[in-house]
């Protein structure tokens, strides 16, 4: 029979893409989801989910569930028996997270809090993590491998992610039926390649391709390139960007890896290795889309970094994964998803 999975903020955009290379892999994914970021389709289901239906001809179970509602989580895990939790439920607006802090530490920490609590009381013991490189800050070296220091993030998300790491790593210790992988993440870009689902950002895009794709399609005037001061080869900040589809691939990798071993908590980098500048990524979606990409060179972004790239070579190493698709790839697939759903998922096909 199907591993039975519980996948966390599963209609959002790294999740959804996980949900569907999770269901091609044979395992039987049941979603939750507080549409806090997803867009609910006229059937009441996540628009994302009712696509990935679309695209693979059979039904995804699916659940309205809020982490911060222990009942219902308590209920779910009544209902279903769990192999293992991929969770990606929670807040990811770094600015926002600035703004109004004590939302990100109560629905990011309590949620996963009361994820775990319940996953204890009900035997669950394994849990794939969605981090980020943000946990890194300001890197010391590069690339940057998972023995660089973490903990320096500077804004109250990247500092949720790297709470939730210490307390799902103090879990892994205090109990040795515990074991867990903490997926760091570089820059997710992309979509998946039917260009049914990808992401969909509400309200202006606070990251920069889809801010891109948004620019190129029309939707949005022109790019703020935000600093040409930095000390890389062209002035603009460099990142490890990686194709969704990778990223998710990585996801079952780790899957396979946590269910194969007892009592350990484990972290890998999920990225490519490879970093481009704005301008690169710019120039990259204008041949990709065939459209001018306008911009303008605005004030550095307060909090950003100039550089940042992974060491993949651990998750190489271990989970037998590494990133296949180039920045040509990543760009074609963004494009086939922006343009194909000029609106996201209220676009009609
Ligand atoms: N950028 C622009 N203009 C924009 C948006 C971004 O010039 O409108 C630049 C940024 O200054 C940066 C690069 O594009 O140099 C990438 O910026 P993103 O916002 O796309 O990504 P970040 O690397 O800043 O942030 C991402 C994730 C965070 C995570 C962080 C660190 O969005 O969730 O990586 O891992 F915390």
């Amino acid at each position: 029979m199907a591993e039975k999975l519980l996948v966390t903020g599963g209609a959002g955009y790294i999740g959804s893409h996980c949900v569907l290379e999770l269901i091609e892999a044979g395992y039987e994914p049941v979603v939750i989801d507080n549409f806090h970021n997803a867009i609910r389709g006229t059937n009441g289901l996540p628009e994302s989910l009712t696509r990935i239906q679309e695209i693979l001809g059979r039904k995804i179970e699916f659940e309205e569930v809020d982490l911060l509602d222990q009942a219902a989580l308590d209920s779910l895990f009544k209902k279903h028996k769990f192999s293992a939790v991929m969770h990606f439920a929670g807040l990811k607006a770094v600015g926002e997270s600035v703004q109004k802090p004590l939302m990100y530490y109560k629905v990011n920490l309590t949620g996963t809090i009361q994820l775990l609590e319940a996953m204890n009381a009900h035997g669950v013991k394994k849990m794939v993590f969605s981090s980020s490189a943000t946990v890194y800050g300001d890197p010391e070296y590069l690339p940057i491998d998972e023995k660089h220091p973490a903990g320096g993030c500077t804004n109250p998300y990247g500092k949720t992610k790297y709470f939730i790491e210490e307390i799902i790593k103090d879990q892994c210790k205090a109990d040795e039926g515990w074991s867990a992988i903490l997926l760091r993440y570089f820059n997710p870009v992309g979509a998946h390649v039917s260009g049914r689902i990808g992401e969909d950002p509400q309200g202006p895009p606070n990251n920069l391709m889809p801010y891109v794709s948004q620019v190129a399609v029309g939707r949005r005037e022109h790019l703020n390139v935000f600093g040409n001061d930095y000390n890389t080869p062209d002035g603009t900040g460099v990142r490890d960007y990686i194709h969704i589809v990778d990223l998710a691939k990585g996801h079952i990798a780790a899957l396979k890896k946590l269910l194969s071993i007892n009592s350990s908590c484990k972290v890998y980098n999920l990225g490519t290795g490879v970093g481009y500048s704005v301008l690169q990524m710019v120039a990259a979606m204008e041949k990709a889309s065939g459209k001018k990409v306008e911009y303008k060179i605005a004030p550095r972004r307060e909090g950003d970094i100039a550089t940042c790239y992974a060491d993949p070579t651990l998750a190489k190493e271990d989970l037998g994964w590494k990133a296949e698709y180039g920045l040509d790839r990543m760009c074609e697939d963004l494009w086939r998803w922006q343009s194909l759903n000029p609106t996201g998922f209220s676009s009609q096909p």
